[in-house]
Parts: structure tokens; sequence; C-alpha cells
């Protein structure tokens, strides 16, 4: 394993620590199962690794090796081809990954903040994905009690043991979704460029909109609910399907959520070792845009937009537009367990209100990226920066927009006003679904 610089103050501890969650992902993996192609879907392991290691070369240090930067170039390499590429080994790549690292931090003070942010960020998502292929591994188990922080009310390993979860808040939560209405108004979203603060180019700039008065539930749609409408023939009734859904349905021969497995009357979910028995009231993950589409409208109601997503995670309804915005549904403080299920603690969806005690609309950061209706495009005022790559080539190709980030996000990347994105048939990633409806 590279050694791993966290004892350094500033921007290169942040660094050094999520280099250390990434490598822990990996830990005890063999070199067969690092360069594993499991689907077309997603990268083998080991060239997320090197893409990471390329991505803080180019930005940090200049790019300066045409084969490398080739290689784990995600334009001119898609998904689909990069098992075939001449990749490095697992030795190779962590010395890579390395001698990059020690380049950087001999720089030090002369390290860009927002470059370095953006590289940061960038190994943190890339942590999301690399966990979307581990789920689909039948023989990767997450190294155990590794993100157990002592004296903390962590959540990991905790998903097998419903009992801890009969908490006041979870039972309120779980049981029927409130609607939670906001009147029609001028909300501001969207990020300022401001001296010294991160934002995505894809976030500027900050904007009113307009929307009409409309209510968002309380909590995202559980597991319970998604199991009713799928044993209640919700995959064959094509009447609440769109077009492009029924299209899908019939080229995936989906029958439920991915790694769902019904056996016996009962249901589990797969990935990460033996198959677990489904949560009742934990948030339903892996439907594709598609499929939540589908439910919303069975079940009388739609996605929300992303901006009433936005305004129901940054403003208090009980103050409305001119209160201040939140950057998180539960303050401007910094995460910690119990505000939400983020950061990889859980390995996995738990009861909604078991994390987010501070009040409806819960859930909206952490558990499962929650689809909109919006599809991926510029905001008013946008202009590509500093990676022009990074948001424009995505805008107007119809990519939905995700927002509040999962489990398996890094708490340091996760903001009300970010834009996750992704293809409405994909469900690797940890997506799931919140009702709207016009109020
Ligand atoms: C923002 C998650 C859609 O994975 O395509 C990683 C993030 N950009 N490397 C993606 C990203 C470049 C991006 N998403
Ligand atoms: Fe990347």
């Amino acid at each position: 394993m590279p050694p791993v610089r966290s004892r350094v103050d500033g921007v290169l501890a942040v660094m050094g620590e999520t280099r250390e969650r990434t490598l822990a992902l990996v830990r005890d993996m063999t070199e067969e199962q690092l360069s594993r192609v499991v689907t077309p879907l997603l990268s083998p392991l080991i060239w997320d690794l090197g893409h990471i290691a390329n991505f803080e070369q180019r930005w940090l240090l200049g790019s300066d090796d045409a084969e490398l930067d080739a290689m784990f170039n995600p334009f001119k390499q898609p998904r689909a081809v990069r098992g075939k590429l001449p990749l490095p080994t697992r030795d190779e790549c962590f010395a890579y990954m390395t001698a990059v690292r020690d380049r950087v931090a001999a720089l030090e003070s002369a390290i860009d903040p927002y470059r370095a942010e953006l590289v940061i960020q960038h190994e943190q998502q890339h942590n999301e994905t690399m966990l979307q292929m581990l789920r689909m591994m039948d023989d990767y188990a997450p190294p155990k009690g590794l993100w157990q922080v002592a004296g903390e009310t962590g959540v990991m390993g905790a998903a097998s043991e419903t009992d801890q979860f009969a908490t006041e808040t979870a039972v309120a939560a779980a049981a029927s979704p409130e609607w939670i209405e906001y009147p029609a108004g001028g909300y501001l979203i969207g990020a300022t460029a401001e001296p010294g603060a991160f934002a995505y180019d894809n976030e500027q700039s900050a904007h009113t909109v307009m929307p009409a008065a409309f209510a968002i539930a309380s909590r995202p749609v559980l597991n319970r609910e998604y199991r009713q409408w799928v044993e209640g023939g919700g995959y064959r009734n094509l009447s609440d399907w769109s077009p492009a859904g029924r299209e899908w349905l019939k080229s995936e021969g989906a029958t439920a959520p991915l790694h769902w497995l019904i056996e016996g009357g009962q249901a589990f979910e797969r990935g990460f070792g033996e198959p677990r028995p489904l949560l009742d009231d934990a948030p339903v993950i892996h439907v594709s845009w598609f499929e939540a589409d589908a439910f919303a409208r069975a079940h009388g109601a739609r996605l929300p937009s992303e901006f009433e997503w936005e305004v129901a995670a940054s403003y208090d309804p009980a103050t409305g537009p001119g209160a201040a915005r939140r950057r998180h549904p539960w303050g401007d403080g910094q995460w910690r367990s119990g505000l939400a299920n983020l950061d990889q603690r859980a390995f996995g969806t738990v009861p909604v209100g078991v994390c987010a005690p501070t009040g409806a609309p819960s859930d909206m950061a952490g558990q499962v990226w929650e689809w909109t209706s919006s599809e991926f495009a510029a905001y008013p005022g946008f202009s590509p920066f500093c990676y022009e790559q990074y948001s424009a080539p995505f805008f107007d190709q119809g990519y939905r927009v995700l927002r509040g980030g999962s489990w398996a996000t890094r708490a340091r990347s996760v903001d009300n006003r970010f834009r996750n994105w992704d293809l409405p048939q994909r469900r690797q990633i940890f997506s799931g679904l919140r009702l709207a409806r016009d109020a």
C-alpha cells in the first residue's frame, strides 16, 4: 500500500484522508479483482485508481505524461473499453498514485486551493463509482469496522440490527409521508462565485426561480412502499410508464430494483457480502429514472424539479424565501454521523429518520441520491471553469439531475446546491426518489 500523508495540516491533510478512504475500499483486493471487468457500465477498479492519480497530476502538476493522460482520459476511453487497455498492475498503479502525491506534497503552499478542492472532490466522487462496482462483485465484502469512530453514534454494520432503529424519530418519519407545502414565489438557488468558496461551474450563477406552489414528501419512498407496488403489478401495468420507460422496461427486462432478490415471500438486497433482508423503512435504492417516474405517476404524484428539491432542502418552510438559505438540510454546520447517512458509514441505507433528527423534510442529504424531473442543463450566466469538460459536455444530452447524496457519498462533497447527473436508464448508482405534487 502506498503511504498516506495525513499528518500535514490543511489541504494535504484532507487529500491524505481522502486517499486513505479510497485505499481502504480496495485494501484487501487481489490483482484479478482490481482488473476485473464486471459490466460495460463501469470501469475496472484499477482504471479508477489510475484516473484519480492522473486527474491530480493534470490539475495540480500540469499534464506531463502523454501515454498516461491518454489511458486515463474518460473522453478518449469510454467505460466499456477500459478493460481492454494495457492497464498498470496493482503495484504499478499504487506507485503512480504515490509518485504524484509526493510531487504535490512538495509544492505545499503553491497549490491552488480551488484546484485542490476539485481534486479532492473528484477522488471522493470516484469512491462512489468504485462502490457501485464493488456492490456488483459477488466476492467483495467491505473491510469490517473500518469507519467506526469511537464514541460516535455511527451506524456502520447496524443495517441488520433492526431493533436499533426503533427510535421515535424513525417511527415518525416512516409513517405515511406528509406533504410539506411551499408557496409560489421567488426563491434564490445556485451558487454565487465567492472568493475562497468552492462551487462547481454548473452551480453558477445563483438565480431566482419562480415555482408554482408545490408540495414535497416529508421523506423518500420506502422499500416497503416500493415492494407493494412491485407485487401489485407495477412493472406490468404499463399505463404508468412513459413511452421511453416502456422501451427501457422491455430491453432491460426489469421486474424490481437492481440488486433485489425475492425468495420465498421474503425480499433481500444483494451486494457487499451475503444477501441482507430488505429493510422495510429504508429508502428504496438502485432504481432508474424510468422506474422512479413510473412509481410517482402510479401514486398520483410526480418527481420534484431540481429547483423544488433545492428550495425544500435550503429553506425552512416556516420562514420561507426571505430567510437565510441553508447549505445542508441540517443547517450550515459540518456533518457528523447522526445528521445524515453519509460518508460510507452504514455501507447501505438505514430506516428514514434515524439520521435526520432535525425535522421535516427528512433524509434529504444522504441515504439515496434523489432523482428529479429536470434535465441537466446550464444555469443562466454559466461559463465553464476550470475543468471545461466537467459539466458542459453533459448539458442537454438527456442526463437527469439527482440531488442530495447517498450513503456512499463523502460528507465533504455534499451540499444542497450540488448537482449530480446520470442517464435515465442507470441504476447501478445509489439512486432513489421522493415524491412531489402541485399544491
Ligand atoms: C458528477 C458523478 C456525474 O462520475 O461522471 C468524475 C463526476 N467527473 N470524474 C461522473 C466526475 C469526472 C461525474 N458525476
Ligand atoms: Fe473522473
